[in-house]
């Protein structure tokens, strides 16, 4: 008898590019624990970004900023070990490879050898350029981030849409090119207006995720919590709420609470 693990054909950054190249979009949503990264695998999703977003959902931090790397793999374990058709792509947290190439290296080596995830996602352009070509060097796939990149957010001051204006939107454009020129598989482009974002996937050959950049990208990626409608405080209007788990799981937990203080539960059945 086959299993699941068998029959599925797993998701490498080859098939991304060739789903780009076939005009076919891709799939992308986070998940940092056993339990979500299981249902969001069985349900299909390309790939599944252990996103440093678990310093907000799964920590309740304000900022991206604190994660750590061991954070950082325990969840990407953890995920690893449900899924057995998306790829896994694990963020690097903040402090872990803008110091210099070395230090990026030899994160990277922990976050693949202790997670046993597929490739890394780490924030910005030109100024972590050479840390990535070292990445690179050492054989694991990476993938871009540029835009807003959460873990600068005290440079910004805002998580308002980036790269509005002509001079920015002109960076964005050439940190795109040199992120394709040495070697990443991908690159995530957040909160930037929709023409750009269409600009930049028709300007390089890798595919292009985004997350609030419109539909003229190659793919989209959202924050599993947010679209299961579990978080509701954050709603900014690229979120599209397919669920309202908060509706659901705390009606549940009330009927439960109703259920002891009534001795309604548990009932005959469920006793020995
Ligand atoms: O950490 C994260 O969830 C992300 C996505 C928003 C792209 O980087």
């Amino acid at each position: 008898m086959s299993t699941y693990a068998q029959e599925v054909k797993r998701v490498t950054t080859h098939t991304l590019q060739e789903m780009k190249n076939r005009g076919e979009k891709i799939s992308m949503l986070t998940a940092y624990d056993y339990s979500l990264a299981t249902l969001v695998d069985m349900a299909g999703i390309d790939v599944i970004l252990v996103g440093d977003s678990a310093s907000n959902v799964m920590a309740g931090h304000e900022t991206t900023l604190p994660i750590t790397l061991d954070q950082m793999i325990y969840h990407a374990s953890a995920v690893v070990r449900a899924v057995k058709r998306a790829l896994v792509v694990v963020d690097m947290p903040f402090g872990t490879y803008q110091g210099n190439s070395t230090e990026a290296l030899r994160s990277v080596i922990r976050i693949m050898k202790e997670s046993g995830g597929h490739a890394v996602k780490l924030e910005g352009g030109q100024e972590i350029r050479e840390s990535i070509i070292r990445i690179l060097s050492a054989g694991v796939p990476v993938m871009g981030h540029l835009g807003l990149t959460p873990q600068s957010i005290y440079k910004f001051g805002t998580y308002a849409v980036r790269a509005k204006e002509e001079a920015e939107a002109a960076r964005l454009l050439d940190d795109a090119r040199m992120l394709e020129e040495i070697g990443c598989f991908g690159l995530v482009l957040e909160k930037i207006p929709a023409h750009l974002a269409q600009k930049v996937a028709e300007s390089v050959s890798i595919p292009v995720i985004g997350i609030g950049a419109g539909g003229g990208v190659d793919g989209q990626v959202l924050v599993l919590h947010d679209m299961l409608g579990i978080n509701q405080a954050f709603k900014p209007r690229f979120i599209r709420r397919y669920a309202d788990l908060h509706t659901v799981i705390t009606g549940a937990i009330q009927q439960y609470v109703t259920d002891v203080r009534n001795n309604d539960f548990p009932n005959e059945n469920e006793s020995y």
